[in-house]
């Protein structure tokens, strides 16, 4: 089978890295990939969101399977496009990826169908949004209704804090269209966990539980990023808890998208708040999470080209996913500034020693290739992903990898993979 991945990040290439293991492949290809994707698939230099210059190249090289990494295409309408030339494609179409395009459209989606979520309004008119939070009062919290790159949610401590985003979003327009519209909602306190699943349209697969660390700095301290760490299993997800999430939170929204016309295929991500034992939704996305999937992937036993091509089929196996009972960690190393600006092309030294280790893959997010060295180019630039006997020897074996890597200007979060250790000492059964 002919399969082309899109896109060039961590998460990518985890997917890339995963397909390359299954029998059932001929040739990979991945548009655009990166410095470490190129030494296991044939990069194509087509951006993630040139969807004509993607079909064409589909079309040319008669490509089986089209799997989709980022959102951006998705929003595009990418997975319209390719089936209406009837070819394969992993992804849910524009209408149904407004899960993650449209907070307003998955906080109305998660209304009607009682799924558990913080309760919320809309607005477009900045003097009601005002008002309403002023009436309700702080901590309470405002996000931009479109894609914003991680940078359309505030948790405002404090009323001016709140109108300030209001202002910011809707007055200045500073997220253009994005921030127009908000949803505004009360703020949940709990510890967070992302609940993956594939979905035919009407079959859906959990996949085991995965923990981010949004903030830059330790502690979860410092701006949010697009995640510097996760690990899976969580052991803040249970078994009973991990049925729970299936069935009142992933299980009806896919029936529901379904009933409504706009069938879910593709893998629906739920970020969700645990309060106190109780699933709640804080946002979907219409894709595998970065760095979520690293350690997801890492632990996944089957092949994972047959789900794949089963959920763009709308034949998903109704079998389970086995799953490595090891624990993995994954380190993401990212540029100095980052998430603010932050300088490219610093030579990366020690990835061959790193991923020489056992149960080590070190997977590549900004790197590219210049005069023969591996180079800095992106934010998030490296993945370290181990897999151990418990999370505490995951841990050790991450950073140990972590420590062979360096160029001037390296940063990553000492502390990944820690609320599950502090976790573990005292419970005993984890989903997953
Ligand atoms: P989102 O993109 O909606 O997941 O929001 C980004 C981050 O903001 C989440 O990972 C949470 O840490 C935080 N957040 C979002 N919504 C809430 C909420 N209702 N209560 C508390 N924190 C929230
Ligand atoms: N790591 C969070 C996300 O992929 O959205």
């Amino acid at each position: 089978m002919k399969v082309l991945v899109i896109g060039g990040g961590g998460r990518e290439h985890a997917l890339v890295w995963k397909l390359r293991q299954s029998p059932h492949l001929a040739r990979l290809f991945c548009a655009p990939g990166n410095a470490g994707i190129a030494r296991q698939a044939e990069c194509v230099p087509i951006g993630a969101e040139d969807v004509e210059g993607l079909l064409t190249f589909a079309l040319q090289q008669g490509v089986d399977l089209t799997v989709v990494g980022p959102e951006a295409p998705l929003a595009h309408g990418i997975v319209n496009r390719f089936s209406a030339r009837g070819l394969r494609i992993f992804g849910p179409t524009r209408e149904a990826a407004a899960v993650e395009t449209s907070k307003t459209f998955a906080k109305e989606l998660l209304r009607r169908h009682g799924i558990p979520t913080a309760p919320f309004r809309v607005f477009s008119a900045f003097e009601e949004a005002r008002r309403y939070v002023r009436e309700q009062g702080a901590p309470i919290v405002v996000k931009a209704d479109g894609l914003a790159a991680g940078k359309g949610v505030v948790v405002a401590r404090s009323i001016p804090e709140a109108e300030e985003a209001l202002r910011r979003f809707m007055v200045e327009g500073e997220l253009g269209e994005a921030g127009r519209t908000v949803v505004v909602e009360a703020c949940l306190r709990g510890e967070e966990a992302s609940v993956l699943a594939l979905s035919d349209g009407q079959t859906i697969l959990a996949l085991a539980p995965a923990q981010d660390h949004k903030p830059v700095f330790d502690g979860d301290r410092g701006p949010n990023t697009g995640g510097m760490g996760a690990y899976s299993p969580v052991p803040l997800v249970t078994p009973a808890l991990q049925q729970r999430i299936l069935a009142e939170v992933l299980e009806p929204a896919v029936r529901g998208l379904a009933a409504e016309g706009t069938p879910y295929r593709g893998v629906l991500y739920a970020g969700l708040m645990i309060q106190d034992g109780a699933p709640y939704v804080l946002e979907f996305n219409a894709r595998f999470g970065d760095p979520e999937a690293q350690p997801i992937l890492v632990r996944m036993q089957d092949d994972l080209l047959p789900l794949l091509l089963g959920v763009a089929e709308g034949k998903l196996p109704q079998s389970g996913v086995s799953w490595d009972p090891r624990a993995a960690v994954c380190v993401v190393m990212s540029s100095a500034g980052y998430p603010g600006s932050y300088a490219k092309g610093h030579v990366i030294r020690g990835l061959e020693e790193a991923d020489r280790l056992p149960d080590v893959v070190v997977f590549h997010a900004g790197t590219a290739v210049r005069d023969g060295d591996v180079v800095t180019s992106g934010g998030r630039v490296l993945g370290v992903t181990a897999l151990g006997d418990g999370i505490g020897a995951a841990i050790e074996r991450a950073y140990e990898a972590v420590r062979h890597i360096t160029w001037a200007g390296a940063h990553y979060r000492t502390d990944i993979g820690r609320k599950a250790q502090a976790r573990l000492k005292g419970t005993a059964a984890v989903a997953g």
